[in-house]
């Protein structure tokens, strides 16, 4: 009875101009293991949930490519957003049409540009989020040794109790950086990794209790489920749905999250700075994939398409990076102006 909701409608702008509105990045074989972001994702669950017990939740316009990509889904099992309304109304949507059939469902909510080495340290981790979330009314979440003060994840802080599945004493999204410096040094925080393991009951009753306004709007489809009204019904729910993701909508308002640490190879590769962190290097520190002729280049990463011969002399802790039509040079430690980039070029989305 085990499900998997994957999340795979963000846009990925962090990652201008490898991840672009019109194709972004979990769409991408970023590794270059043959298998794209996404495919990695499913892989990833192939010992935990039947293929026929797969959701992925995308915008519209990538409802194909994920068709192309996951070849063993059926069309149902694709569900189309009709505008992007971050991952909050993603989740309710998937979750209340799984409850109207099966509410005692075990649900796996897992982004779909993920990066995780350990696959069997990792499932592991999953069974045991798991077993706790169907024997009780909780919210299960999967937590990482925090590395750095980063500000683009939510901080959870647990209680010392035994066993592997902690209870959690409070959730912060996205911390401001002071905030996260002290999260850190206290020790007492692990970062969340964005993987929510429950039943279809216990996200639903959370939403009624904490989103009340998404609990309305997605449990009016239950007439509309698996029947030819859902894709005018969705259309309708998403326009009244405000954007917010689940980690504000409910993760943070909850008094029953449970967090499973792990040691489990993950990467959110959430920015060029995080795929240079899991990619291998050369002697000088460089991570190239491209046909490049580089000379006293360092500690730079060099993304460009291999039908184009690229020469750099003298470049250090730099982001050189081509796409389709657009060419990005940038300091690697200034990273965080790309999404300015992707505004001032006009790119919406
Ligand atoms: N279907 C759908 N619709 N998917 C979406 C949407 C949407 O509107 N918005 C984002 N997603 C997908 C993304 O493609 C990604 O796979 C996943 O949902 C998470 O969204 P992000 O936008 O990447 O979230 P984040 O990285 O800022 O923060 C989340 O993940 C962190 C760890 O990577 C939070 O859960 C943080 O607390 C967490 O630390
Ligand atoms: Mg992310």
């Amino acid at each position: 009875n085990n499900f998997l909701v994957i999340m795979a409608g963000g846009v990925g702008t962090r990652f201008w101009p490898f991840s672009r509105i019109s194709n972004p990045k979990q769409f991408h074989d970023v590794l270059g293991t043959g298998r794209t972001l996404l495919q990695q994702t499913a892989d990833r669950f192939e010992e935990v949930c039947p293929q026929e017990n797969i959701y992925v939740v995308t915008s519209e316009d990538y409802v194909d490519l994920v068709l192309e990509q996951l070849p063993f889904l059926s069309k149902e099992q694709v569900l189309a957003e009709p505008i992007r309304r971050n991952t909050a109304p993603c989740v309710a949507y998937a979750s209340y049409k799984i409850a109207k059939t099966n509410p005692e469902a075990n649900i796996v909510v897992a982004p779909a540009d993920h990066i995780i080495l350990k696959e069997k340290a990792f499932e592991a981790k999953i069974l045991t989020a798991l077993e706790a979330s169907s024997k009780g009314d909780v919210l299960v979440t999967l937590g990482i040794s925090p590395t750095r003060p980063d500000t683009g994840y939510g901080y959870i802080q647990y209680v010392q109790n035994e066993g592997e599945v902690k209870k959690v004493k409070s959730f912060r999204e996205k911390p401001n950086l002071t905030v996260a410096q002290e999260f850190l040094a206290s020790g007492e925080y692990v970062w969340n990794a964005g993987i929510f393991i429950w039943t279809a009951k216990s996200i639903c009753q959370a939403f009624q209790k904490h989103a009340p306004r998404l609990h309305e709007i997605f449990e009016a489809g239950s007439n509309a489920y698996f029947t030819a009204h859902e894709e005018q019904f969705v259309h309708n729910a998403y326009q009244s749905c405000e954007s917010i993701s689940i980690d504000y909508a409910i993760m943070e308002k909850s008094d029953n999250v449970y967090v499973v640490l792990g040691d489990i190879g993950w990467s959110d590769l959430g920015t060029w700075k995080s795929l240079y962190e899991v990619s291998e290097k050369d002697e000088l520190g460089n991570v190239i994939d491209g046909n490049t002729m580089l000379y006293d280049v360092k500690d730079s990463i060099i993304k460009t398409p291999q039908g184009k011969l690229v020469v750099i002399k003298g470049l250090e802790n730099f982001i050189v990076a081509e796409y389709d039509n657009v060419l990005m040079i940038c300091p690697k430690d200034q990273e965080q102006k790309v999404k300015d980039f992707v505004a001032d070029a006009g790119e919406k989305d």
